[in-house]
């Protein structure tokens, strides 16, 4: 294990993005890459390579990614039985101006093993599939309506629903500007919350024969409530609405047959995207056929979505997940990581506990909501001096293991020890050198 001795900076990088910033409108191309997201000045910021479950930073400092490339990385990085499909694939060709029989392989792939998969498309990411599925959603039902819960991405379908303010408040973060979307598509997304049958029921009610499509994220870090989905899928099935399941953020974590089969739950289209592949681009819309078929006439089209990277890429990750039975060993790491997280929060006193599902757990500080911030930041401030990069939730890989628990206890031990002495003094604030965690997710499906 690398050790991180000597002493931490990551200078070079804030440089870095001083630079980006001149050249790049909002410095990076995802909001959760922003180093606003982490603790500026001390997380880092650019990597220069990953292996396993490490990552190194421009400043030379290496850490254990507890974020897994934002969820990307399941098998762990740089994974040998991948990387090696991908490189021989590259020998014979990338893109070609026909197609290649992959795309049929891993059609086929997902169809044996999605329950709801009977037909399939492809995308290059979560948002892309997402927006994929809604086109899908409303072609086939000739209505223009999407009643969703959770995010979905950066499309002007999802975004249209913050033309309402606030309505994106609690499915991700607070003021979302909706700036570029078309004032036109005002009330054509339509949030819904998290559990509330009879909210949605009321929704369905009101926009009776408009709803195309139920979208949402089953779950994420927490399992639904008893019978909630079941429910969901009764109302879509009575207003004729397709029910699309967003698997991006669970993935196969919890199952290699995606997070539908542990639900219990089966809808009518699943979107996936990042785990599927272990970091290539690549996503995947599934659904049953009646839904998909109509797409045959619909302007679904693009160049790169069918790239033989990204198909063998997904393949073989999906093979190598069942293989080695990778939401086994997750649910095992997981399970390890949340009791040694919770004995060392007990012995240093810290109010927090660490809970969620075994493939997705978070940190939960039971602290006066005013300091949230402040003790979020300062926690992943003290752990990414220790080598441990990450947020408050955990994205697993199958990388991980019993040394990675082991150094991010420590760490954790000096952390919360941390916390507690800056809680009893009352000056939060003046241990956190990194500038305050802005931008903090507000997920409303847990
Ligand atoms: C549930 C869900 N849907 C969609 C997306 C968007 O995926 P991408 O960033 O690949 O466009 C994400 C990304 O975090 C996600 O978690």
């Amino acid at each position: 294990m690398p050790a991180h001795s000597r002493q931490h900076n990551v200078d070079q990088q804030m440089k870095l993005y001083k630079r980006a910033c001149e050249l790049i409108p909002g410095g990076t191309q995802l909001i959760s890459r922003r180093p606003s997201r982490f603790a500026a000045g001390i997380s880092p910021v650019y990597a220069t390579s990953a292996q396993g479950a490490y990552i190194t930073d421009l400043d030379g400092n290496t850490y254990i990614d507890w974020v897994s490339g934002i969820g990307a990385i399941i098998l762990g990085y740089c994974d040998p039985v991948v990387d090696a499909a991908v490189k021989k694939q590259i020998d014979s060709g990338t893109i070609y101006s026909i197609n290649h029989e992959l795309e049929v392989e891993l059609a086929e792939e997902l169809v044996a093993t999605i329950p709801c998969a009977e037909m399939v498309r492809y995308a290059k990411g979560g948002g892309d599939a997402c927006a994929i599925a809604v086109r899908i959603a409303r072609g086939a039902t000739d209505r223009d309506k999407i009643l969703f819960c959770g995010y979905h991405g950066w499309h002007d379908w999802y975004l249209a629903a913050n033309l309402s303010p606030g309505s994106l408040d609690s499915h991700l973060f607070p003021q979302i500007d909706p700036t570029g979307v078309p004032q036109c598509l005002a009330g054509s997304a339509i949030p819904f919350p998290y559990g509330d049958t009879a909210a949605l029921e009321q929704l369905l009610d009101l926009h009776s024969g408009e709803v195309a499509a139920i979208m949402m994220e089953p779950l994420r870090s927490e399992m639904p409530p008893e019978g909630y989905l079941e429910q969901v899928r009764r109302l879509a099935t009575k207003h004729n609405v397709v029910l699309i399941f967003d698997e991006v953020s669970t993935g196969f974590r919890a199952s290699a047959a995606g997070v539908q089969t542990v639900v219990g739950t089966i809808p009518d289209m699943a979107v996936f995207a990042k785990s599927i592949s272990n970091g290539y681009a690549m996503g995947a819309v599934v659904g049953k056929r009646d839904v998909m078929k109509p797409a045959a006439r619909m302007f679904v089209s693009s160049t790169y979505w069918s790239d033989t990277i990204g198909l063998r890429a997904a393949l073989t990750t999906l093979r190598e997940i069942r293989r080695r039975d990778v939401p086994t060993k997750l649910q095992q790491l997981g399970r390890h990581l949340k009791t040694t997280l919770n004995e060392v929060a007990a012995e240093t006193g810290c109010p927090v506990s660490c809970v969620g599902i075994d493939t997705h757990p978070r940190l939960e500080f039971d602290i006066d909501a005013s300091l949230t911030a402040q003790v979020t930041t300062l926690y992943i401030q003290e752990m990414a001096k220790q080598g441990c990069h990450g947020y408050t939730s955990y994205y697993l890989n199958a990388a991980q293991g019993d040394t990675e628990v082991e150094q991010t206890a420590n760490a954790a031990r000096k952390t919360f020890s941390l916390i507690v002495q800056a809680l009893d003094k009352g000056n939060v604030d003046q241990f956190v050198e990194a500038s305050q965690q802005e931008d903090l997710f507000h997920r409303l499906v847990k």
